[in-house]
C-alpha cells in the first residue's frame, strides 16, 4: 500500500478545484481496506472518492482520501436476467457500453453519466426516465467500523429520489467495493423521457436498440451539460425539490409556467432549472463562477474559482429561489 503525503486533488475532482489533501491513497484490490483498518485508518477522518463528479471541495482536506480504483467486470445468466458485476473503480460510462456491446439491457438510459460504479448507489443515479434502484441487484461493501464486508440487497439501500441509505444512516461508515445490477436479455426500450422520442423521431428511428437510446441519450446530454474536461462543473448543483401539492397548487396560481412533474397524490417534484432561470440565473456570471447558459442547474467554474466561490454563488441562488418562490433548494453536489 501506497500512502501519499500532501497529494492535489485538483485531478481527482471535476469541478477542478485546487485542494489537497493531508494522505492519498489509491485502492486497486478491494483487500487492502482491511489493512488500512488494521492500521487504524478509520479511526481518522477520511473520505472515499470515485471519479469526484459529485464533489466540491471548499478547502483543503485535512484528513485521508480513499481512490477506489478496482476494476473488473463479470456476469452469469440465470434464466431471462442477466446479472452483472462491475467493481466500484470500473467507470460507470464503461460499464453502460460493456453491456451495450453485450446487448444486456437496462442501464442505456444512464449513458454518459461521469463517475464510477461505486457511487451508483450512493445518491441512486438517475436520468432520462431511469433510477439506478431499477436494475440494482446488491453490493458488496466495506464496514469501516468492523473491518469487515457486508452485501446489501436492493430492499436494504432505501433508495429515494438522489438518496439511499449510503448517503443518510450510513454515511460515511460504508466503502462499496463492487455493485451487482440486474440486466435483461430482452430489450426492453424506455424512451418515456420527452427528448428522447424528439431525436429518435429526428433520426427516423421507429424501432430503437439500446445502442440507439444510449446513442441518443448521449447526444443530448453533450447538447445540454458542459463537458467537465472543458469546463469545471458537477451536474446539476441541486436537487429538484419535491413539496407538497398544497403549497404547489398555490405557486402553481402565482406562476402558471411553472415547470413540474406530479409525484403522488400528496407530493410535486419541481423543474429546479426553471425556479433558478426564472430568478435570472441562466448563464449569469459570478465572478469565476456562472450558472450554465442551457442549463441553469448546473454551476459552472470558469476557471479559477475557489471552491468557496463555487459555494457562495449557490447560496445566493438559493436565496434567490427562496425569496421569488419559498422554496428551499438542496444541494446534491456533496460539499467538503
Ligand atoms: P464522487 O463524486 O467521487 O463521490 C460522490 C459521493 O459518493 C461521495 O459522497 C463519495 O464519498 C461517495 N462514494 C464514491 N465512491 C464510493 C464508494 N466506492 N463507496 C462508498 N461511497 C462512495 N448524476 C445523476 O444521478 N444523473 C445525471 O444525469 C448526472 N449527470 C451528471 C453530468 C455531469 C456533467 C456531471 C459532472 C455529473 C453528473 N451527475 C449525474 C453526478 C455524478 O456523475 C454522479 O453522482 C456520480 O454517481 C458520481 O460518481 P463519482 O464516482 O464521481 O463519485
Ligand atoms: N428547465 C428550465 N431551465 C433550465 C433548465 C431546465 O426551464 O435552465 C426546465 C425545462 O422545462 C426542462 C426541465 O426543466 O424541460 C427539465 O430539465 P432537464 O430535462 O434538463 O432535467 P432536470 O430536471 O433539470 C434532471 C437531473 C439530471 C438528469 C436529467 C435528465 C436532477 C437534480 N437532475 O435534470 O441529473 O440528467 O434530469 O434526466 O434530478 C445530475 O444529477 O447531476 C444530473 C445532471
Amino acid at each position: 500500500m501506497n500512502i501519499q503525503n500532501n497529494v492535489s486533488l485538483q485531478p481527482f475532482n471535476t469541478f477542478g478545484i485546487q485542494a489537497s489533501c493531508k494522505t492519498f491513497i489509491k485502492i486497486e484490490e478491494e483487500q487492502d481496506l482491511q489493512k488500512l483498518f488494521e492500521a487504524g485508518h478509520f479511526d481518522t477522518q477520511f473520505f472515499v472518492l470515485g471519479g469526484g463528479s459529485n464533489v466540491l471541495f471548499t478547502k483543503d482536506y485535512e484528513g485521508l482520501i480513499i481512490l477506489m480504483a478496482n476494476k473488473g467486470i463479470s456476469h452469469f445468466i440465470e434464466g431471462n436476467n442477466i446479472y452483472v458485476t462491475a467493481k466500484a473503480g470500473v467507470v460507470w460510462n464503461d460499464l453502460v457500453w460493456h453491456c451495450i456491446d453485450h446487448n444486456f439491457a437496462g442501464l442505456e438510459n444512464l449513458a454518459l453519466i461521469p463517475g464510477t460504479v461505486g457511487a451508483s448507489p450512493v445518491q441512486n443515479i438517475g436520468a432520462y426516465g431511469t433510477e439506478l434502484m431499477n436494475i440494482f441487484h446488491s453490493c458488496q461493501a466495506f464496514d469501516t467500523h468492523t473491518g469487515t464486508f457486508t452485501a446489501f440487497k436492493n430492499e436494504d439501500c432505501q433508495f429515494t429520489y438522489r438518496d439511499s441509505i449510503f448517503k443518510s444512516t450510513y454515511k460515511g461508515r460504508f466503502i462499496i467495493t463492487s455493485v451487482t445490477y440486474k440486466l435483461g436479455m430482452k430489450n426492453k426500450i424506455n424512451s418515456s423521457y420527452g427528448a428522447i422520442n424528439a431525436e429518435l423521431a429526428k433520426r427516423n428511428i421507429t424501432d430503437p436498440t439500446i445502442k440507439d437510446i444510449a446513442e441518443v441519450v448521449s447526444h443530448i446530454r453533450v447538447e445540454k451539460l458542459p463537458d467537465p474536461s472543458q469546463i469545471g462543473n458537477a451536474g446539476s448543483f441541486f436537487k429538484n425539490p419535491i413539496i407538497d401539492v398544497e403549497v404547489f397548487n398555490n405557486l402553481k396560481q402565482e406562476f402558471p409556467d411553472i415547470v413540474y412533474y406530479p409525484m403522488d397524490v400528496n407530493t410535486v417534484k419541481l423543474a429546479a432549472g426553471w425556479l433558478i432561470e426564472s430568478c435570472g440565473w441562466k448563464g449569469k456570471v459570478d465572478g469565476q463562477v456562472a450558472a450554465w447558459k442551457n442549463q441553469a442547474l448546473v454551476i459552472t467554474n470558469l476557471g479559477n474559482a475557489k471552491g468557496s466561490e463555487i459555494y457562495d454563488t449557490s447560496s445566493k441562488i438559493v436565496n434567490d429561489v427562496f425569496e421569488k418562490f419559498h422554496v428551499t433548494l438542496e444541494r446534491e453536489v456533496n460539499i467538503l
